[in-house]
């Protein structure tokens, strides 16, 4: 069988300049993939490449088997490959039920509204409590929620997450990332995260991303400890 998601050789930019470097990687069935890497050195990139935003300039990509190295952003979502927006690019005058109602807009995603409807004001109470109230009057916390919960309602096969945590408080911080945990045991994500402890609760195996190249894949018998990573999150490996 093949990988689930398979990526080979992908180079990638913003006009001359490269960013992303002949990166291969690949995440299989049923596991969860961590991405970590310095301020800077393209995983933001490598998500926005994945999910169709950008166009690499070379390589290929093929999600459960099909080619869609050149598939459009929504084509991706309808074949089930999901990255979460960030917070800040929900539409304001919105309400959370709205919003989480009209991303479920492709066929396969419309058949599963209800049941992951009731999943994501599971998942987030918070959400399930406001569900009435603009995206615009939403705390920073709860809108990463309602993003995340926008991608949900899309009926992920495989969820891409960039920095979820990025920037809550405490508080909201533990509630997110219990809501992430819960959603990696059932749905497979690919994630990146500064908090390592985070990381590496969601991930079963991690890429360090350096410079826009794949530096190292750690899996778990090869697995540093925490003060290793801490140190190749800063670029102190080398
Ligand atoms: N729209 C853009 N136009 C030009 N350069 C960009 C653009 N977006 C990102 N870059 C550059 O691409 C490089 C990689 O950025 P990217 O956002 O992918 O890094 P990152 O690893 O996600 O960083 P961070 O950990 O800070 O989120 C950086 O040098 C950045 O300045
Ligand atoms: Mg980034």
């Amino acid at each position: 069988m093949s990988r689930f998601l398979e990526v080979e050789g992908m180079t990638a930019g913003y006009g001359a300049v490269t960013v992303l470097r002949n990166i291969s990687l690949y995440v299989d069935h049923g596991e969860n993939v961590g991405l970590f890497g310095p301020n800077g050195h393209g995983k933001t990139t490598l998500l926005r490449t994945l999910s169709g935003l950008m166009r690499a300039a070379m390589g290929k990509v093929r999600f459960d088997g099909q080619d869609i190295s050149r598939a459009r952003p929504w084509e991706i979502v309808g074949l089930g490959m999901v990255q979460a927006q960030q917070g800040n690019t929900l539409f304001g005058e919105m309400e959370i039920a709205e919003t989480l109602e009209l991303a479920a807009f492709n066929r396969r995603a419309r058949e599963k509204a209800a049941a992951n409807l009731d999943r994501i004001y599971t998942l987030f109470p918070r959400l399930a409590e406001r569900k009435r109230q603009k995206a615009k009057t939403l705390s920073g916390g709860e809108r990463q929620m309602l993003s995340i919960g926008a991608a949900l309602m899309c009926a992920p096969r495989l969820l891409l997450l960039d920095e979820p945590t990025l920037g809550l408080s405490p508080r909201l911080k533990e509630e997110l990332a219990e809501a992430l945990r819960a959603i990696s045991q059932d749905v497979p994500l690919v994630v990146v995260e500064q908090d390592v402890e985070l990381l590496l609760a969601l991930s079963n195996r991690l890429y360090l991303i350096e410079h826009g190249e794949v530096q190292r894949e750690i899996g778990k018998d090869n697995a540093p400890d925490h003060q290793e990573i801490m140190d190749m999150y800063f670029g102190e490996h080398a």
